[in-house]
């Protein structure tokens, strides 16, 4: 897998953020070739264009059907060589033209510990539903929402003064430091998947 992202937004981009500073400081290795918002109005692409990254939008909008949007953005990611996309508060459902274009090289992040809480308002419904324990998935997209083989998970305790924000701010902290942790692992190779698990340890039956 090469070593260009391509950054795929809908809004703030925090997590953008979080993923170029690491390739800025050394822990990823990597470079961040494009940066796509569905959003003409994503802070995040301002940002992204604040620190020298090419950053378009691709509108969800006026295309004849959502797998032209996502033909389009296939076109965007090839034309610059990107090896692995990664989501960062993407709201839109991935479909086939991308999913098949980049077989087990998209990336998704997630504020729970899936497969609790998928969906929107992930970190209202941990606190809501009462859970002691809630988190971060960076897993691989597929058809299925918040659905595909997980790469990474980190726990974040939920308080019980907690409200939905506050437990989402401690998450999004997390977030930033488990993405691109993610991104390193699924970069440095040496996993494969079996089913519905990403597995880094050597496989039993070939060695
Ligand atoms: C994050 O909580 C991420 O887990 C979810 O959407 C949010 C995006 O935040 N998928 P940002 O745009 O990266 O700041």
């Amino acid at each position: 897998m090469n070593r260009r992202l391509g950054i795929l937004i809908s809004g703030r981009g925090s997590n953008l953020q979080a993923l170029v500073d690491a390739t800025r400081d050394g822990r990823l290795d990597a470079t961040v070739a494009l940066v796509i918002s569905n959003r003409e109005d994503a802070a995040g692409l301002e940002r992204a264009r604040r620190a020298g990254l090419e950053a378009i939008c691709v509108s969800h909008r006026g295309w004849p059907s959502r797998d032209d949007h996502d033909r389009a953005l296939v076109r965007e990611l090839r034309a610059r060589d990107v090896g692995l996309a990664c989501l960062a508060g993407y709201m839109r459902l991935v479909g086939a033209p991308l999913l098949e274009a980049f077989p087990n090289a998209i990336l998704n992040i997630h504020p729970s510990l899936l497969p609790a809480f998928p969906g929107f308002d992930a970190q209202r419904q941990a606190v809501e539903h009462g859970v002691k324990v809630s988190g971060v998935t960076v897993h691989f997209v597929t058809p299925e929402l918040d659905g595909g083989p997980i790469v990474l998970q980190r726990t974040v305790p939920v308080l019980d003064d907690d409200t939905g924000d506050a437990l989402a701010a401690r998450i999004l902290e997390e977030e930033h430091r488990a993405y691109p942790e993610a991104v390193k692992i699924v970069l440095d190779g040496g996993w494969r998947i079996e089913g519905r698990r990403f597995l880094r340890s050597p496989n039993v039956a070939s060695a």
